[in-house]
């Protein structure tokens, strides 16, 4: 990808880029999922070592940061999301030790270590939790949040409210504790209560927690569901607005509650800053731009970047749970895309850019055809998008081969997570005995179960992808496509170079040899209008930054089309995209240029 460096004309509109320039913006952090990384004692799931392993893989893909999904002890009822002793590691993944020697490997080649914060709540074998439990007047009873049952007028006993819980859905959000007669809040499983952040010393030990990893030698956290810490207090019923469900979505009390803003700008004064660090807040449920611009604008001080959630619910029906099947197209793309670029640029915040985390499908088999046909140009296209955005890229493990969802073969006894295993049982408890329901509940899992992201990742061609010895069984399945989707194929194989992986590679390295280009550069949507001619195909965008810009267009759709340059728009050169060089040199460069299926281009403007 060769770039040519000469001035260019100044396009039109006011430029809005950043000269804040900060190495946690122009980072790529690289997400792995530890139990599914590399297994490195013959236990069939990945571990520290592992991870430690992989280093100069990771170093030589062009990446600066890793952030690891959570090692902590735990019971693993959420895949370690469910932690019974923040300052220790589960001996499943290894030990203090061995984090200790990932930490120094990692700065040894001048990487970063971000560590998964989990205090929206704990599991339920976390021994606060179990002194809490033991007893009413225990002193931490109220470091989770307990209410007495309510009872119908049958005499039936009822939760406080009508929540549902978010991993299962047609269920209570609250758990009845039989031994001290009352219900705690439980949002995502009953295996990980809600912690209590009005109380001061709940605060107070989270405080600690972070600073015992950032001694250690972390650089950062991955902040889970931090938007969820605050509750309105009276806890109201939430709205119906899934019919013929007890249960149903609370979030308008539970998401960016009160006191969230006052909460994380105390990590901030009292930890944070005391400490160079990278922080990003995973906060689901929250539209509002106000909002967002509380916690990441340059002036909040209260963290670096959120994960928004709007990307990833584009295929969920709106307003209903995450379980169903909602039809997109490039015009949702570009309006949620430009929403988040224009409003980072505009009021002074920062975005993440990520298409794929351990909780969502595959990217390329969510937002293109992951067919083997297109499997690559697809990777290829999303790849394109995410390295020509202003933001910090998050590469989540197995994207860069292009890893795509389980086969809609495999049955549902495959699917390992909770979340996936609670809803294909209610489903055949709401609907017993109904084959076509059951059919589509496995239809959907296929397309939106976390397990999508789960599988082990594909190094090689031999027994279980090389994540593990032959003689040993993973904990979860294999992708069948390993034997030719696979880490050693893209890298040393015969088709090494024109590989998703190697496509990656110089896709990272191209975005910051042109950090002002890319990284803090300008943003603004070709035809934004949804009545122009193939709004429903192509996401087209310009980036300039004060002395050049360029053009992306992407064809996210399987159709050819030729697509017309608006207002006399011309490319000088097109220098980059997803089908190879010769391919642009045929490409041409004013009125209207032919885009292949799932093609995506860069052009250097006049
Ligand atoms: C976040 C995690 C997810 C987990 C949930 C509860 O969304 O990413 O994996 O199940 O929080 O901790
Ligand atoms: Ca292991």
């Amino acid at each position: 990808m060769s770039v040519q460096k000469k001035a260019r004309t100044q396009p039109p509109g006011l430029y809005v880029g950043t000269d804040k320039h900060r190495w946690w913006k122009e980072a790529v952090v690289y997400q792995i999922y530890p139990a599914s990384f590399l297994d490195t004692n013959g236990d069939g799931w990945g571990d520290v070592p592992g991870i430690t392993k992989k280093l100069d893989y990771l170093k030589d893909l062009g990446v600066d940061v890793i952030w690891v999904s959570p090692i902590y002890k735990s019971p693993q009822a959420d895949m370690g999301y469910d932690i019974a002793d923040y300052e220790d590691i589960d001996p499943s993944y290894g030990t203090l030790a061995d984090v200790d020697n990932l930490i120094k490997e990692v700065k040894k080649r001048d990487m970063k270590l971000v560590m998964d914060l989990v205090v929206n709540h704990t599991s339920d074998q976390h021994a606060w939790f179990l002194d809490s439990r033991s007893s009413k007047t225990s002193s931490k009873r109220d470091w989770y949040i307990w209410k007495p049952a309510k009872y119908d007028a049958d005499g039936n006993r009822q939760p406080p409210n009508n929540w549902a819980m978010i991993l299962g859905e047609a269920n209570p959000a609250w758990t009845w504790d039989e031994g001290s007669q009352e219900y705690y809040l439980s949002l995502f499983t009953p295996e990980q209560p809600d912690l209590n952040w009005e109380n001061p010393d709940v605060r107070e030990a989270v405080h600690d927690v972070l600073r015992f990893w950032l001694d250690r030698g972390a650089s950062g956290f991955r902040m889970d569901v931090i938007n969820l810490i605050s509750k309105v207090q009276d806890f109201p019923d939430a709205d119906v607005v899934v019919p013929g469900n007890k249960y149903q979505p609370g979030d308008k009390y539970f998401a960016n509650g009160p006191r969230l803003h006052e909460w994380l700008k105390d990590i901030n004064r009292q930890v944070l800053s005391k400490y160079d660090t990278i922080t990003v807040g995973e906060m689901p449920f929250v539209r509002d731009e106000d909002e967002i611009i509380r916690v990441v604008g340059a002036e909040s001080e209260e963290l670096n970047m959120i994960f928004a959630f709007d990307l990833v619910d584009i295929d969920n029906v709106p307003g209903d749970f995450k379980f169903t099947l909602h039809q997109w197209d490039a015009r949702d793309l570009k309006r949620i895309v430009s929403r988040l670029q224009r409003l980072m640029l505009e009021r002074d915040g920062w975005n993440s850019l990520f298409v794929g985390n351990h909780d969502q499908p595959r990217s390329v088999s969510r937002y293109t055809d992951d067919s083997d046909e297109w499997r690559e140009i697809g990777a290829k296209l999303l790849c394109m998008m995410q390295t020509t955005l202003a933001g910090t890229i998050y590469v989540y493990q197995g994207e860069e081969i292009g890893m795509r969802n389980v086969p809609p073969s495999w049955d549902p006894e495959e699917y390992k997570d909770i979340e996936s295993i609670n809803f294909f049982k209610k489903n055949a408890e709401m609907y017993p005995d109904n084959a076509e329901k059951r059919a589509y509940a496995r239809k959907v899992m296929q397309r939106k179960a976390r397990d999508n992201a789960r599988t082990p990742v594909q190094w090689d061609d031999t027994t279980h992808a090389g994540f593990t010895s032959a003689n040993s069984k993973p904990w979860m399945r294999v992708n069948d496509n390993y034997t030719y989707v696979n880490v050693a194929a893209q890298t040393s194989g015969a088709s090494a170079s024109t590989s998703v992986h190697t496509f990656w590679k110089r896709s990272l390295e191209y975005r910051k040899e042109n950090k002002y280009l890319y990284v803090y550069g300008d943003f603004e949507l070709i035809n934004p209008d949804n009545d122009t001619k193939n709004a429903a195909e192509i996401m087209a965008y310009r980036r300039w930054s004060k002395d050049r810009a360029v053009l992306v267009v992407l064809n996210f759709s399987g159709k050819e089309i030729e697509w017309e340059l608006v207002n006399g728009m011309k490319i000088d050169k097109w220098i980059a995209g997803n089908y190879g060089e010769v391919n642009l040199e045929e490409k041409a460069k004013s009125a209207s240029v032919l885009l292949k299926p799932w093609e995506g281009l860069i052009g250097e403007l006049e």
